[in-house]
């Protein structure tokens, strides 16, 4: 089975409670490192910024909270689509769509932002170049992850991730009982396959320039950001 077939059976059953539980299991550092996120992104007034798998539109309302713009969403799932709708009704435009195949002209958007899509893609690099080719020459490309803690902070993070979230998850409902199990090997089988530097290597050969990170919240998050080289 391939990663995207993966995330879309991953992500069907959980629209409606997924804003809630995704803070809860994050300590509730999942809303600040959007918020992080979208301060990194360079949006002059008006501006056309795509937000690529949406999801259930949380990082597309922190976009309009924030700047004067116009915001598209697009997400694979139909499922978490429905509610994004249900949350920001025609305040942004949104469509079905898989990031590794932009249903949109070459230099289209103004910005992009995307947030934990890279584990769930099976060719990184294509994807990174396939997002870079919709952003005009200058705008910014910006993404949230979830990250590897490093140190001390190591062993703990794979007791939550190894036994904490799939025995939460697995009291809220079989989905996120699912999403419990699944994330732990996800997040660590990505970065051994794409340790840091290989990643932001990806960016600058998919033509994104001044390409910089932060680590986030004692290492469980990074966002990464840079230019659409001109
Ligand atoms: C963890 S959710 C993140 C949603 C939202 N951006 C947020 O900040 O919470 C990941 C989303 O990526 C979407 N996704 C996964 N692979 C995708 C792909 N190849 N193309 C488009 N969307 C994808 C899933 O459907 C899911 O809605």
């Amino acid at each position: 089975m391939t990663v995207a077939v993966t995330a879309r059976s991953l992500f069907a059953p959980l629209g409606p409670t997924y804003d809630r539980y995704a803070a809860l299991l994050s300590f509730g550092q999942d809303p600040r490192w959007r918020q992080y996120l979208v301060s990194r992104v360079q949006v002059p007034p008006g501006a056309k910024v795509l937000d690529v798998a949406t999801g259930t539109g949380a990082v597309a309302a922190e976009l309009l909270r924030r700047h004067v713009c116009r915001v598209v969403g697009v997400d694979q799932s139909p499922e978490m689509l429905a509610e994004a709708r249900r949350r920001l009704g025609n305040r942004v435009e949104f469509h079905e769509g898989r990031a590794e195949d932009l249903p949109f002209d070459d230099a289209s958007f103004d910005a992009l932002t995307f947030t934990y899509l890279l584990r769930y893609v099976d060719d990184p690099g294509a994807t990174m170049r396939e997002l870079a080719r919709v952003v005009r020459p200058g705008g910014t490309i910006a993404m949230l992850e979830f990250a590897v803690p490093r140190g001390p902070w190591r062993p703990l993070w794979e007791v939550y991730v190894g036994a904490v979230l799939p025995a939460v998850g697995r009291l809220i409902s079989p989905g996120w009982h699912e999403v419990g199990r699944f994330l732990g090997p996800s997040i660590r089988g990505f970065y051994e396959r794409y340790p840091i530097g290989r990643m932001l290597a990806l960016w600058r050969e998919a033509g994104i320039e001044d390409v910089r990170c932060r680590r986030l919240s004692l290492g469980g998050g990074i966002v990464v950001w840079g230019r659409r080289a001109g």
